[in-house]
């Protein structure tokens, strides 16, 4: 594994925390592996931070807050710009350290740190465009204005699953409004960040603006929410664990920030251009070998067509190749770990064992390392736990449907409300069923919907917050309303 050595970035013998600046071992030193799903093999040990790094790097970011939030928006914008050519001037090492550690195909990864860049880029921008507001007043002697201004230190606690574009996604926001911060990578994917710290540090971003606190998930949080310094979390990850952090949220009303899970319904209709809707179906589903919050997890089919979509999408799905997520030439690489293929075979299974039919895949890849055949599902039905449960891996259940209002309903009748998918070439029907889908993201005759400068988050379970877009920075800032007699 020749790609695994000689990083610039990274000492990978010797992984250190990223703390005021300075790279550091955890004061208990004590260490947590990480190993390559690939291979099994192990990349490497990384320090266990806790409550004293934790509190050191919050520490660290108030006092960093009190320079970077005076600075104008166009010195921060330069440093993001900075930060954001160093990505991209790294992204060969960057990709390869993602893949390495969480398992994404490499080429894909290439398309991540891209994507993770664009943040930065889109935050340098609309850092420039907080604008605030004068009000007419009621009485001739008085002024008054509503100014911006940062909420302060911030903490991202960010997944394995996106390890650069989720931390750009919300720490390009928070340092373009002058917020300082902590971040918790997750424990399957601490390289990336500790990485893209090494940027931070090469960008001359002075030190304490960026934190980056790897470990013990539980203390760490833990200090997030009981410090006082603290003013904002954003977090994505599991719905679970987000309605365990609105509870900790509460005692110190903590602004909170929830990208939570979703389960995507992705309809075509009679009307569909069947040749895009399975390449749309191709690229939500099998994007991250099936690891997205926004993959389609229940594709409706209008019973017309779907003997002629299935025959295209599983032709798509059988040129797919899975192998060494470094490898250049595969798209589907391993999944997270051996608890991530479990639930996929729990799923496959369940579905099997009440009636569905495997048309391709359906079973593990290899006999080393967490792959799982890229697979399709027929004659899915509503009693099966992969209508209602996260998969979170490389398998398409397919139900046909008959009428509109039937499959909207369907599509609605669940917790979550993150994404939601639909081909159709008929106009009124677009729109439509594209304001009827109870979703924060609509793909309308588009399988990838995410980007930049685009407000991205869920309704009901699926969390709340919007982060892309304009109004993604909004969280990072208060609106202080300012009354001037004169
Ligand atoms: C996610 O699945 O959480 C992010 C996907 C995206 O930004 O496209």
């Amino acid at each position: 594994m020749e790609k695994n050595k000689g990083f610039k970035l990274l000492d990978i013998e010797d992984i250190k925390l990223f703390i005021n600046g300075e790279w550091v071992s955890s004061s208990s030193n004590s260490y947590f592996t990480l190993k390559n799903p690939s291979t099994g093999e192990t990349v490497t040990k990384v320090p266990r931070g806790g409550r004293k790094e934790a509190i050191e790097a919050i520490e660290a970011a108030s006092e960093a807050f009190q320079n970077w939030a005076k600075l104008t928006a166009y010195e921060r914008a330069d440093y993001l710009l900075k930060l954001r050519d160093l990505m991209l001037e790294n992204e060969d090492e960057l990709a390869t350290i993602m893949s390495i550690e969480m398992g994404k195909a490499y080429t894909e990864a290439c398309g991540e740190v891209k994507y993770a860049a664009s943040f930065l880029t889109w935050y340098a921008e609309e850092g420039r465009r907080i604008y605030g507001e004068t009000i007419p007043a009621s009485v001739s002697n008085k002024r008054l204005f509503v100014v911006k201004q940062p909420v302060g230190v911030i903490a991202a606690i960010t997944p394995w699953n996106f390890p650069l574009a989720m931390m750009t996604r919300k720490l390009g926001p928070a340092l373009a409004a002058g917020c300082t911060g902590i971040v918790k990578p997750a424990s399957q994917s601490p390289l990336s960040a500790l990485a893209f710290a090494k940027l931070v540090e090469m960008a001359g971003i002075p030190k304490g603006v960026v934190n980056i606190v790897a470990g013990a998930t539980q203390e760490i949080s833990d200090e997030i929410f009981e410090n006082p310094s603290v003013k904002k979390i954003s977090f994505t990850g599991s719905t679970e664990v987000g309605k365990t952090l609105v509870e900790k949220s509460a005692p110190l009303l903590k602004k909170l920030a929830l990208e939570l899970g979703g389960h995507a319904p992705f309809i075509v209709f009679e009307d569909a251009d069947l040749e895009k809707a399975s390449e749309g179906a191709l690229a939500s589903k099998f994007r991250n070998a099936g690891q997205t919050c926004v993959c389609a997890n229940r594709i409706y089919v209008h019973e017309n067509v779907k003997d002629k979509f299935l025959k295209i999408l599983v032709e798509k799905v059988k040129q797919l190749k899975i192998g060494n997520s470094l490898d250049e030439t595969i798209q589907i690489g391993p999944l997270v770990n051996e608890e991530g293929v479990r639930k996929v075979e729990e799923h496959v299974l369940d579905a099997v064992e009440k009636g569905a039919t495997v048309l391709q895949g359906g079973r593990r890849f290899g006999d080393q390392g967490c792959f799982y055949e890229p697979t399709v599902l027929a004659d899915v039905t509503k009693e099966m736990k992969i209508m209602t449960e996260e998969t979170f891996g490389p398998v398409a259940p397919i139900i046909a449907f008959n009428n509109e209002d039937e499959v909207i309903k369907e599509a609605n009748d669940t917790i979550y409300g993150l994404a939601a998918y639909l081909y159709t070439s008929d106009i009124s029907r677009a729109v439509r069923v594209s304001e009827s889908l109870n979703f924060g993201v609509i793909g309308l005759n588009d399988g990838v919907p995410g980007a930049a400068q685009a407000p991205f988050g869920g309704m009901n379970q699926s969390g709340y917050g919007r982060e892309g877009g304009h109004q993604g920075i909004r969280d990072y800032l208060e609106e202080k309303y300012i009354s001037l007699g004169i």
